[in-house]
């Protein structure tokens, strides 16, 4: 048997996401029309011999309850939200809740961070890493030497794939092979996390000696059952014959900002021709609007015929968009209002808001500038003929009159 756990984070981590996590968790944040973490969930229906899948996080729980539930009956698998007390790391809070985990005594666990956009090829992955022989197999990916550093950089041997070398983020170039955040362990990795709390433990016991390095230590040192799986495991483990790589060629992005949210809900679209092209809005018939490439349109969504939708649009629930009105690489959010002949471009509306007739919502395109996508919060209302560019607007602002390049707080 195999279990998949998808590490979902807390409250805390999603600042960079504002304001789009004001009211919704980042992992329950629409791409294509379904939950960010819906995505990596749907990837483990390919695995053969699924017990179990497990959100861990430190979100509440009746925030995930409702989409728990839904998924397990579609899925017919149990996907169960365990809720840590306080943050444990990315391992840390696997071995908080290894006793679950290993219930049904999986020979493997594939462990997923939410907050990553890819194809998860997790059965290959699988294959791949029976025939290393490893603890543990990671998925990886080359990206340009200039984005890097934003991610875990590691050397692998070309021959073995044996992960040689790992390093968190580090400030000086090491490597353009980068670390996806997609594992799969053999339940051995429960003995390193531990190995690495209680070194952690007697190493503090140790130096109890010295005030002057208590002190050093109640600063720098970390509660011992907080562990990182990048520097507190792989980067020491690295070059031990435990680790391995495999290297994916098809696409891969982080989400930490809404622009890339928007990027990563248009490459889900592009997915879905391939997976579930029934997901996707087609266009035809008389009575539904004209559309362009890949969109989502949620079926309580009412699209006039004559307004024109795509590439990369995705609407949510209840959703009305008026006659003429024009959206282009943007996600709209459940209860917004479209008024007559208002256009939306490289920008991601609001639950519940209102764009005015003759509006203009825009960005200028580029997913990773600060103000590249428009953003628009919750209950945000634009008037009629009212121009927004370049901006974010947090939420219940009425504007009356047009702004570029502005955070109207
Ligand atoms: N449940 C829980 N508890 N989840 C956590 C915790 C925790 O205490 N800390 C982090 N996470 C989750 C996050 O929500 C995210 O999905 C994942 O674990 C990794 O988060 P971070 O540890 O903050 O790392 P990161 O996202 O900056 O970078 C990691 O992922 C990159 C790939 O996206 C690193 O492993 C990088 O090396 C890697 O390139």
């Amino acid at each position: 048997k195999v279990v998949a756990v998808i590490m979902v984070g807390g409250p805390t981590k999603g600042t960079r996401f504002r304001p789009l996590s004001f009211n919704t968790p980042k992992p329950l944040f629409p791409l294509a029309g379904q939950p960010m973490v819906h995505h990596p969930i749907s990837a483990c229906k390919r695995i053969a011999n699924l017990a179990q899948i497990f959100l861990i996080g430190f979100y509440e729980e009746r925030e995930f309850a409702l989409y728990v539930s839904s998924i397990s009956n579609e899925l017919k698998v149990p996907v169960r939200y365990l809720k840590e007390d306080k943050p444990h790391g990315s391992a840390g809070g696997l071995y908080y809740f290894r006793d679950l985990i290993m219930e049904d005594s999986p020979s493997h666990i594939f462990l997923l961070n939410c907050d990553v956009c890819c194809n998860f090829p997790l059965p290959e992955m699988l294959e791949a890493h029976k025939k290393y022989g490893g603890i543990g197999t990671l998925l990886v990916i080359k990206v340009s030497a200039e984005s890097a550093n934003e991610f875990g950089e590691l050397v692998a041997d070309p021959n073995t794939k044996e992960l040689l070398h790992y390093t968190e983020k580090p400030e000086t170039f090491v490597s353009d092979l980068i670390n996806c955040g997609v594992y799969i362990f053999t339940p051995e990795i429960l003995d390193a996390i531990s190995n690495v709390s209680s070194h952690r433990e007697d190493r503090a016991n140790l130096r109890r000696v010295s005030s002057f390095e208590a002190l050093q230590l109640a600063t720098r040192s970390l509660p011992k059952d907080f562990v990182r799986l990048d520097q507190d495991i792989l980067s020491p483990l690295a070059g031990k014959k435990k680790f391995y790589t495999y290297e994916t060629m098809d696409f891969w992005e982080q989400i930490k900002t809404p622009g890339m949210s928007l990027k990563c809900s248009g490459l889900y679209l592009a997915q879905f021709r391939h997976t579930t092209p029934h997901l996707l809005a087609s266009g035809d018939g008389t009575r539904s609007a004209k559309v362009v490439g890949d969109v989502y349109i949620h079926p309580s969504a009412k699209v006039h015929p004559t307004a024109k939708i795509g590439p990369n649009v995705s609407i949510s629930a209840n959703v009305r968009v008026a006659a003429g009105a024009r959206l282009i690489n943007c996600i709209i959010l459940d209860d917004v209002e479209i008024k007559e002949n208002a256009v939306v471009l490289h920008a991601i509306v609001g639950w519940k808001s209102s764009l005015g007739k003759w509006s203009r919502v825009q960005g200028q395109g580029d997913y990773n500038a600060k103000l590249g996508t428009t953003i628009l919060g919750e209950s945000v209302g634009v008037e009629d003929e009212v121009v927004v560019i370049n901006s974010i607007v947090l939420p219940h602002k009425t504007l009356n009159v047009s702004v570029q390049e502005e955070i109207i707080l």
